[in-house]
């Protein structure tokens, strides 16, 4: 259906795992399981990295494990290596996401290892994965800015995302990671990207540190982009991109999505609520423009 937009809900991965505090178990479950009640049909649900690099992200499987799973719903693991994915399949995961990045210094920041070390990482990853009929979705960071590097040539982007796509990724999910880019900027990059990958493999991961999110965004529908990832209450960031804020907010997403006549299948009442109930665990301002203006009308 043309006018249909898949939001991957990344804020229980992305969101919660740059924030200060360790987020308890029981409210990890609980924000999950709102979300399911939202409508996401793509949760990403933590990841299996090393709880000595993002401590917060420490149970993931546990907290897969414990999930109520609707068949409906694809929830995915994000794996960086091959201890990543045993974790998961351990748990019975039947999605994984990897991850590298178009700018050297940023991977070895996050990862620990250049962009072709990543590479290697995932050729095992990849065998495994097609042994037990496991997705797998990859990102590519800093698609359009890094911030070691600084402008990223869009041709690495796209070089990066087909190298992902060659080795089997249904799905290349776009990192704006430091959330600086502007709209032609993005355009350009997507240009390249489109070049190389069919348009409905495609996925747009903005943050939105400078506000640009929703900007770009509505730049890479025009671009024929139906997939976006985002985070509920614009939760999130990245522990190895100083500065970046937040993912753009899914209540802002889905507002954008369906004025413009799409289609999303988001509760925005249950969504609201989600987004209640995870800000007041961690005690911070909702930073959706929509959810904000629905809370000052629930006052008056
Ligand atoms: P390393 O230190 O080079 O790895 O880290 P290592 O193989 O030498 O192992 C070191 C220790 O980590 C060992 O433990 C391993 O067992 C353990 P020790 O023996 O010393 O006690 N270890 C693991 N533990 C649990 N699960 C694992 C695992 N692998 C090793 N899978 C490594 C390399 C990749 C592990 C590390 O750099 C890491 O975990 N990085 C993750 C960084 C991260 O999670 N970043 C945020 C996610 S990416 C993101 O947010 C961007 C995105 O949103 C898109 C965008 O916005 O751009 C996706
Ligand atoms: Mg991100």
């Amino acid at each position: 259906m043309n006018d249909f937009v898949k939001i991957v809900e990344v804020g229980a991965r992305d969101g919660l795992q740059n924030e200060k505090s360790v987020i308890h178990f029981e409210q990890r479950l609980e924000l999950l399981n709102r979300l399911v009640q939202s409508g996401f049909k793509s949760i990403e649900v933590g990841s299996c990295v090393s709880p000595r690099w993002v401590p917060q992200m420490d149970k993931s499987t546990d907290l897969y494990a414990a999930l109520e799973k609707p068949e409906q719903v694809n929830f995915s693991l994000l794996v960086p290596n091959i201890k990543g994915l045993e974790a998961a399949l351990q748990v019975g995961c039947k999605e994984i996401a990897v991850f590298t990045a178009a700018s050297e210094s940023f991977a070895h920041k996050n990862i620990n290892c250049s962009i072709d070390e990543s590479f290697a990482r995932f050729e095992p990853i990849f065998a495994l994965a097609k042994q037990h009929n496991i997705k797998v979705r990859g990102y590519v960071s800093c698609v359009v800015d890094c911030p070691y590097e600084g402008a990223i040539d869009p041709q690495k982007v796209a070089m990066t995302a087909k190298r992902l796509f060659d080795l089997g990724c249904y799905e290349i999910s776009l990192g704006e990671t430091i959330g600086t880019a502007t709209p032609i900027r993005v355009r350009q990059m997507l240009q390249a990207c489109l070049d190389v990958i069919p348009v409905e493999c495609i996925a747009g991961h903005f943050h939105d540190t400078y506000g640009m999110a929703i900007a770009n965004i509505a730049e890479s529908l025009n671009q024929g982009i139906r997939i976006f990832d985002s985070s509920i209450a614009g939760l999130g960031g990245c522990p190895y991109a100083k500065g970046a804020t937040g993912n753009v907010a899914t209540e802002d997403v889905v507002y954008l999505l369906e004025q413009s006549g799409f289609q999303t299948g988001i509760d925005i009442s249950a969504l609201l609520s989600a987004g209640d109930f995870i800000t007041a665990v961690l005690q911070r301002e909702n930073q959706s423009h929509f959810a904000k203006v629905y809370q000052a009308k629930s006052l008056i």
